[in-house]
């Protein structure tokens, strides 16, 4: 069938297989362009379909030569409905991974269950023996606990009501986003998903069953940002459970002698995740427009590459608070100035100017596979 892309909210609800494998391989290209690094040769990438996560296997596998085990949890086709991105590009890194002879299986369901902990297990005695490297890169709404208790994260900010500007995706309106307070409740739900329970869990399950090495790295992802999004995510609800991933990770490197844990602090990228996020991808908009006339703009493959070729290897390069910080070029005071100026002069009629909104909604488009230069659009593609 001819799939078109049928965009609800921020959401894309059709996916293009040959596109999204597109994405994959233009990624793949990019790494492959780089130096090779000596790294960590078996990796678990745990949500490793989408964004920063397949991102950073695809640098692992092509900059590190690789192993890769993924988790993620994707849809897949019914034979009407495409299936999800997630789901055709795991298929095109498989694919491609194997062709330069590298190992990549993939098991797609619940992160967060016992089950799928005991399959990544099973899948590691039977094909790798150890791994080396755990990425930690779930962005989930939802977590069912093992003991059956199900968790809803918010986005929302901690103590009082919060307004601000905010990008209406429909119709590239700039109107004001009113964003309330969440209750105790709520913050202490976004901590159970989005915190860092499950990592240290992951990192027990995998300790116990022996199939961590002698030397073992993980690093789990979080973001900072400017002071006007400080309300939304730093110091909002996500942010409450960012807190409590810098902790985990403190406490997976107390816990595991064998294990040394990092917090990387990426940038803020148009993702199926954070395009969920009020007043995020106004920044965004504002923020790449200053990046890329700087020449200094990342997406996600740039971002990874960097972080595991350069800042992850050999020694990794830490800030006071031990974080890696990949937003470094974001942050710097020229960019974060000029965006903080067009934050406050920023309305409807001049946002096309200020705003990169064609390269947000280029970037959103190519995530499920559309817009991807060299794919024919018109053609009949399966989608299974
Ligand atoms: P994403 O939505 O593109 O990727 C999420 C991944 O998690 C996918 O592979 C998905 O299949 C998997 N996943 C979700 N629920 C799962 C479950 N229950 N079981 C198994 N897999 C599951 O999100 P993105 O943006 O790449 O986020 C990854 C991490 O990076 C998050 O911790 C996020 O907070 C962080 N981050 C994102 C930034 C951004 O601007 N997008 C900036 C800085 C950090």
């Amino acid at each position: 069938m001819v799939v078109e892309p049928r965009v609800k909210d921020y959401i894309c609800t059709t996916a293009h297989p040959v596109g999204c494998a597109e994405n994959v391989k233009n990624q793949i290209k990019y790494v492959k362009a780089q130096p090779k690094v000596e790294g960590p040769k078996k990796v678990l990438v745990i949500g490793a379909s989408t964004g920063y996560g397949l991102a950073s296997r695809i640098a692992v596998a092509f900059g590190y030569d690789a192993d890769t085990l993924g988790v993620m949890f994707e849809k897949e086709s019914n034979g009407r409905r495409t299936a999800t991105a997630g789901f055709y590009n795991t298929r095109a890194f498989e694919e491609e991974a194997k062709k330069d002879g590298l190992y990549a299986k993939s098991i797609n369901g619940d992160a967060f269950s016992l089950e799928i902990k005991q399959q990544v297990i099973d899948t590691i005695k039977a094909d790798l023996g150890t791994v080396d490297m755990v990425i930690y890169s779930l962005a989930a709404p939802r977590r069912v606990t093992p003991d059956g208790h199900k968790y809803s994260s918010v986005l929302k900010t901690v103590g009082e009501e919060y307004s601000n500007k905010t990008l209406v995706l429909k119709d590239n309106t700039v109107t004001m986003a009113h964003i309330p307070a969440a209750t105790e409740e709520e913050i202490e739900n976004t901590i159970k998903v989005m915190g860092g329970e499950d990592w240290i869990d992951w990192m027990q399950a995998l300790s116990d069953a022996g199939v961590l090495a002698e030397h073992v790295t993980t690093v789990a992802y979080s973001y900072i940002g400017p002071k006007i999004t400080f309300p939304i995510y730093a110091e909002g609800s996500i942010g409450m459970a960012k807190k409590d991933l810098y902790r985990s990770s403190d406490i997976i490197n107390e816990k595991f002698a064998n294990v040394t844990s990092y917090i990387a602090i990426n940038k803020a990228l148009v993702t199926q995740s954070s395009a969920a996020i009020p007043v995020v991808p106004l920044y965004i908009t504002l923020l790449y427009k200053q990046m890329k006339a700087k020449g200094v703009h990342e997406g996600c493959i740039e971002q990874m590459a960097r972080l595991f070729l350069d800042k992850m290897a050999g020694e990794a390069e830490t800030d006071e608070n031990g974080f890696i910080r990949m937003d470094d070029w974001e942050m710097a005071d020229d960019i974060q100035e000029a965006v903080a100026k067009n934050w406050d002069a920023v309305t409807s009629e001049n946002v096309k100017e200020l705003a990169d909104i064609d390269g947000y909604w280029d970037e959103f488009y190519n995530m499920f596979g559309f817009k991807i230069d060299g794919v024919d659009y018109s053609a009949d593609v399966d989608i299974m």
